[in-house]
């Protein structure tokens, strides 16, 4: 940390250029939004840094400190059962999504000086706990639920697919008889405007901007046009929290807008896992297995078929999927079908499979697979042999 090499400057100064109404140089935009993604952010008050305002609480000061390799990766640990790293963090509601009246929808690891942390995560096995809790005990109704970081590549491709064209697919969903009834996530776009969620675990947030301004509200505590409260996640009932300097500038965000523009342009940016050549009998099976009916060989983009093998939206994947904590309107057993594209990566990170990566292989993550995913599952486990080697091989080749 500290010192001031040129290049900070000119930075800097970079940094607080608008964004010409034609967008600058893509590319620019694209290399600015890397720096930001790396960039360490600072508490308030500093120097005469634009953009500053970490916490009071957060979980980490950038977000390639979770998103480091920009792939899943696995969750360190130490012996003493705490988990060391960032990239798998600790979600908190009751059962109809609403946060803790104390420490509120996330647990924080960390926090400026003069305010406590909220706690420490634990594990044991892959079961993932609060521990340490500095604020009393949860409330009554709270539970707990980790997720992890996912990967990064190919998301603007799962951006340009038109809002109609997952609707058209929940509708014909209604019409199967196999018990897949995926359905889209409708969410508030920030600008009044009723978005198909897409991203994130739950299919919470309907853009790559969206998504930039809630990790900066949740995980760092930096406040932006769409989450203005410079306190982040910290509650009324933490009060060194709400008393700590905030970056609150004139009354403005402590992220600036084209900030959040560079960053959503940079994550547009980062290319998808390449794939391998598409296996004509192994996507048979797939197809007959039933996988395909939620994640989908293909989605219309914008610029031409997106390869990802998902459908964006949500599924009832049943009791043994039970994340614990939701989000309002969502289920605790509802998730978005993750894309399977880029699958050999995570595999070869020895990261887990599942939201929380409670799954060490394919075979173990198909065999969680429950409710509306039940009928795919048992048609997977009485495949022939020769097919099931043919289509775990095909996926492990993603
Ligand atoms: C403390 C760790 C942490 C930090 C810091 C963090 N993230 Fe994340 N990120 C996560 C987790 C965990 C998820 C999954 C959240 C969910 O499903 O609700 C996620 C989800 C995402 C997604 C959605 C990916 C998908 O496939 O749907 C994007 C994009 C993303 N983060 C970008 C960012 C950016 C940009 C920043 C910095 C502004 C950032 N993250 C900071 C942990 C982090
Ligand atoms: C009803 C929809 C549905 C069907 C059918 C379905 N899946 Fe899934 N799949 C999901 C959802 C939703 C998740 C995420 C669950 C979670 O994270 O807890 C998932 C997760 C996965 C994962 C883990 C991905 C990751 O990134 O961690 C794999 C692998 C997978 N499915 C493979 C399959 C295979 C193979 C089949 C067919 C035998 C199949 N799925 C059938 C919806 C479905």
């Amino acid at each position: 940390m500290g010192g001031h090499a040129p290049w900070r400057w000119a930075l800097a100064l970079l940094l607080l250029a608008p964004v010409s109404a034609q967008g600058l140089e893509r590319g620019l935009d694209e290399v600015l939004g890397r720096a930001l993604f790396r960039r360490a952010w600072v508490p308030a008050p500093s120097s005469t840094r634009a953009n500053d305002g970490l916490g009071p609480l957060f979980n980490a000061r950038s977000c390639a400190a979770c998103h480091g390799g920009l792939e899943r990766a696995p969750v360190p640990t130490d012996a003493a059962g705490t988990v060391t790293g960032d990239n798998l963090v600790l979600r908190f509601s009751d059962a109809d999504g609403r946060p803790d009246p104390v420490y509120g929808r996330q647990m924080q690891t960390s926090a400026v000086a003069g305010v406590t942390p909220e706690g420490r995560l634990a594990v044991s096995g892959r079961d993932y706990r609060p521990a340490d809790l500095a604020y009393g005990p949860l409330a009554p109704g709270t539970r707990t639920g980790a997720l992890l970081a996912p990967s990064l590549g190919g998301l603007g491709e799962l951006e340009s697919v038109p809002d109609e064209a997952l609707a058209a697919i929940a509708a014909e969903n209604g019409r199967r008889d196999d018990g897949v009834r995926g359905r889209v996530r409708w969410v508030e776009d920030g600008q009044g405007r009723r978005r198909a969620g897409r991203f994130g675990w739950k299919a919470s947030q309907p853009s790559l901007a969206a998504q930039v301004e809630t990790a900066f509200a949740l995980d760092l505590g930096l406040s932006t046009a769409g989450r203005p409260q410079p306190e982040g996640d910290c509650t009324p009932a933490q009060s060194a929290c709400r008393a700590a300097p905030m970056g609150d500038r004139n009354g403005g965000p402590e992220i600036s807008q084209d900030i959040v523009l560079r960053i959503a342009a940079y994550l547009a940016s980062i290319e998808p896992a390449p794939g391998p050549e598409p296996d004509r009998r192994a996507l048979a099976v797939f197809e007959k297995t039933g996988c395909a009916a939620c994640h989908r060989a293909s989605l219309p983009g914008k610029a031409g078929p997106v390869r990802a093998f998902t459908d964006l939206l949500l599924h009832d994947l049943g009791p043994g999927l039970d994340g614990g904590a939701t989000e309002p309107g969502v289920a605790s057993t509802e998730w978005r079908t993750p894309p399977l594209r880029g699958l050999s990566r995570t595999l070869t990170n020895g990261a887990g499979l599942l939201h929380d990566g409670r799954a060490a292989t394919v075979e173990e993550a198909i065999a969680l697979h429950g409710g509306e995913a039940s009928s795919s599952r048992n048609r997977f486990m009485s495949l022939p042999e020769a097919e099931k080697r043919r289509l775990l091989d095909f996926l492990k080749s993603l």
